[in-house]
C-alpha cells in the first residue's frame, strides 16, 4: 500500500483516453433509465460478463453500442465529471481526452450537445480540483475521409467557444485495412489550422501505419505504437527524435495484442530511450484507470523506482502543455 501511495502521488499526465471508453456500467444503465433506451443486458453484471474480447473490433462493437446511451449535455458531463474525479484521485494532473464525435453525431446528437457537456466537466475540473484537460477531436477511421471533413467542418464553427480546451485531432477506430494515407487531406488541413495531431498506429496495425502516420500525417505522437519495434530503423528514428508512444497496457492485453504482461514490450522500449508513456485507452472497458495500469506494468515487468518516475515524467513531457503550464502543476 505504502509503495501504491508514492505511485499515486506522482504527479501524472494521462495522453490516449477515450472519454466513450470511461462509460462505466453503473452510468450505462443510469443513463439508459434517464434516456428511455432499453440496453440488450439484464443488469450491471451482464455488462461486464460481455467484455471479453478477443480483438479490437470485438471491443469496438459493444463499445459503440454503449455510447447509445449518451443523448443530453448533462449526459456528456456526467461522463467526464466522473472520468476526472476518477483520474484525479489516481494522480493525474492533467489529460488529454480524445472523443469520437462521429459515433454521436451519427444518431442525430448535436456536436456542440457534445462539446458542450464535456467543456463543462472540464472546465470545473480546473477550477475545483486544480486539474487540467484538453480535447483531441478523433475521427473514426471506418469511415471516409470526407465524413471526417463533414464533422470538421461542423466543428470549426464551436472552435472559438472552446478554444481553453479543443487543442487537437486524432485518429481511431479499426485499424487494419484503414491506413493513415486514407486521412492524409484531413492532416494536413488540420495542420494548417494549428491544431496539434496524433494518430492510433501500431495497435493491431502493421509498423508501415506507425510510419505512415509519421510521414505523411506528421503527428506529433503515436498512440499505442507498440508494432514498432518489429522494423528496427522505424523505432530508431521514433527514438532519436524521441517521438511519444502513449501505451496502454490493460488495453493491449484485453484485446489479445500481447498475451501476457510479462512479454509486454513496453519495458524493452523505455529501456532503448524509447518516450513511452502509460495510460488507460478505455478504462470502464479494460478493467482499470491509469493507476492500475502504472501498477499492472510495474508488478509484470519489474519496473524499478526510477523507472516508474521516468514513466510519469515522460507523461508531462509528452503532453501538450507549454513547459512553464507543466511546472505550475508540479
Ligand atoms: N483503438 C482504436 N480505436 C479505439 C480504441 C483503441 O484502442 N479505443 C477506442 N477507440
Ligand atoms: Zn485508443
Amino acid at each position: 500500500h505504502e509503495w501504491r501511495d508514492w505511485l499515486r502521488a506522482l504527479p501524472k499526465a494521462e495522453l490516449h483516453l477515450h472519454i466513450e471508453g470511461t462509460l462505466e456500467p453503473e452510468l450505462m444503465f443510469e443513463l439508459s433509465r434517464r434516456n428511455g433506451i432499453t440496453l440488450p443486458y439484464a443488469d450491471v453484471q451482464a455488462v461486464r460478463d460481455a467484455y471479453r474480447f478477443t480483438d479490437l473490433q470485438s471491443f469496438l462493437d459493444l463499445y459503440y453500442a454503449g455510447a447509445g446511451v449518451l443523448v443530453t449535455e448533462q449526459d456528456f458531463y456526467d461522463l467526464a465529471a466522473a472520468y476526472l474525479r476518477r483520474a484525479h484521485a489516481d494522480g493525474v494532473v492533467h489529460a488529454e481526452i480524445m472523443f469520437d464525435p462521429q459515433t454521436h453525431t451519427a444518431r442525430g446528437i448535436a456536436l456542440d450537445t457534445v462539446f458542450a457537456g464535456l467543456a463543462r466537466a472540464l472546465r470545473e475540473a480546473r477550477d475545483t480540483l486544480g486539474m487540467s484537460s484538453c480535447l483531441l477531436l478523433s475521427f473514426l477511421r471506418h469511415l471516409s475521409e470526407d465524413d471526417a471533413f463533414a464533422t470538421l467542418e461542423a466543428a470549426l464553427p464551436l472552435r472559438e467557444t472552446y478554444a481553453d480546451l479543443w487543442i487537437g485531432i486524432g485518429l481511431d477506430s479499426s485499424e487494419r485495412g484503414n491506413p493513415p494515407e486514407k486521412f492524409a487531406r484531413i492532416y494536413a488541413r488540420c495542420a494548417q489550422l494549428g491544431f496539434r495531431l496524433v494518430a492510433h498506429a501500431g495497435e493491431e496495425g502493421p509498423p508501415e501505419y506507425v510510419r505512415g502516420a509519421l510521414d505523411t500525417l506528421k503527428v506529433a505522437r503515436i498512440d499505442h505504437g507498440v508494432r514498432s519495434s518489429e522494423d528496427p530503423a522505424l523505432l530508431q528514428e521514433i527514438i532519436r527524435r524521441q517521438v511519444p508512444l502513449t501505451v496502454c497496457p490493460l488495453s493491449n492485453l484485453k484485446l489479445g495484442v500481447v498475451h501476457d504482461l510479462r512479454e509486454h514490450n513496453l519495458a524493452r522500449l523505455l529501456r532503448a530511450g524509447a518516450l513511452v508513456t502509460l495510460n488507460s485507452d478505455d478504462p470502464a472497458y479494460f478493467g482499470g484507470y491509469v493507476l492500475d495500469n502504472y501498477i499492472a506494468s510495474a508488478e509484470a515487468l519489474d519496473l524499478s523506482r526510477d523507472e516508474l518516475v521516468t514513466l510519469a515524467a515522460n507523461s508531462l513531457k509528452a503532453s501538450f502543455l507549454p513547459p512553464a503550464g507543466r511546472h505550475a502543476l508540479l
